[in-house]
């Protein structure tokens, strides 16, 4: 298949090229597409035909249903009714990074929620996502516009690398600003619970419902029969090729434990990557040192993680070496998606 690739400006975006993308989403087609959080892979989310073909472009496995994309408050068609709490968290969270579950309608195809009677439904809040949205005319069901397992795409040129000859479109340009997936939280249940942390944190949930909590299985090991609540949590996921191995506690003995692992793979001749921070990047040496950010702003941590383990890849590094971050306010996501590129691999300073 022949892909068209249309680099957009996010405040100016041609509109001429969003109809078009529209048209091919309505028509059933496939549309890479840049929101606030991560690129998504875009199909009419009321057509199950269509919404194969994600699941088939992604390789992604069938029991891991998809988020619905709205650019409209009005979404009662889509559910059989919405919780007041979920309400709420719209009005002050929507447009944004946050995907509310509820009740599915029989409207929303069984490919899209995989069978589950529950769906999840964001509005993004990139202008880019909101337009080819209203000009689909239909909602739209979009996971992360990866290849399954790869960390997300931040950025076009990761999505042209994962999906180029797949699908029918991908259009966007601008880095996105978050750049880890929204928060997801359960309205089904009571009380809410967080089934994947987020830009949205749960401080900012607790400002509107002090009860909201963690699904406490997602921040651990899991265990073998481990069921978590979100189907997709439960894949090894957002993995460059080589393995990582978090190092935690205290940081200046995370640098010096760094430091000695580094000696010891060097001593075997192994290519290694160090995810180091602005505060901590001077303090290494024989690795391919990258910086995820300030420790004082883990907004640009969140940002930059998934490129730089792309990048990593790249670079062939036979492994890569990543600081710890404070499960606090953003460090909560960030440690949720690091812990899980690692496949939990932790290493005690
Ligand atoms: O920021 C985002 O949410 C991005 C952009 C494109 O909007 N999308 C995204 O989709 O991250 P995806 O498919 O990569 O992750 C969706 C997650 C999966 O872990 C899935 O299991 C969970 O949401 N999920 C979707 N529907 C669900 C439901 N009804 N119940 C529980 N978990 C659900
Ligand atoms: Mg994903």
């Amino acid at each position: 298949m022949i892909t068209k690739i249309e680099f957009l400006d996010k405040d100016k975006p041609n509109k001429e090229v969003l109809k078009k993308a529209g048209e091919v989403i309505y028509a059933g087609g496939l549309v890479a597409f840049p929101t606030e959080t991560v690129y998504g892979l875009g199909a009419n989310a009321l057509d199950g035909e269509a919404v194969k073909k994600i699941f088939i472009a992604k390789g992604r496995p069938q029991d891991n249903p998809l988020i619905v994309h709205v650019a409209d408050y009005n979404i009662d068609y889509l559910v059989k009714e919405i919780p007041p709490i979920a309400k709420k968290l719209m009005e002050k969270f929507w447009p944004g990074p946050l995907t509310l579950i509820m009740k599915k309608s029989s409207e929303v195809s069984e490919v899209t929620s995989a069978g589950l009677d529950t769906i999840g439904i964001r509005m993004p809040l990139n202008p880019v996502a909101n337009i080819l949205i209203k000009e689909a005319k239909v909602p739209i069901a979009a996971p992360s516009a990866n290849i399954s397992g790869r960390p997300s795409p931040t950025d076009i040129e990761r999505c042209i690398e994962d999906l180029k000859g797949k699908i029918e479109y991908i259009i966007g340009g601008e880095k996105c600003g978050v750049g880890l997936e929204s928060t997801i939280v359960d309205c089904t249940i009571e009380p809410p619970c967080v089934l994947r942390p987020g830009g949205v944190t749960l401080e900012m949930l607790r400002e509107i419902d002090d009860r909201i909590y963690i699904d406490p299985a997602i921040m651990k090991k899991p265990e073998k029969d481990f069921k978590p609540k979100a189907p997709g949590m439960k894949y090894r996921h957002y993995a460059p090729k080589a393995p990582v191995k978090i190092i935690s506690g205290d940081l200046k003995k995370s640098v010096a434990k760094i430091n000695e692992i580094v000696q010891n793979y060097i001593d075997v001749d192994k290519k290694v990557g160090i995810m180091a921070t602005d505060e901590t990047k001077n303090q290494y040496s024989n690795a391919v040192i990258k910086s995820l950010g300030s420790r004082n702003d883990l907004y640009s941590v969140g940002k930059n993680l998934f490129e730089v383990l792309r990048e990593f890849d790249d670079e062939k590094v036979d492994v890569i070496l990543s600081e710890a971050f404070e499960e606090k306010g953003m460090g909560v996501a960030i440690m949720n998606r690091l812990k899980k590129s690692a496949g939990f691999d932790i290493v005690e300073s």
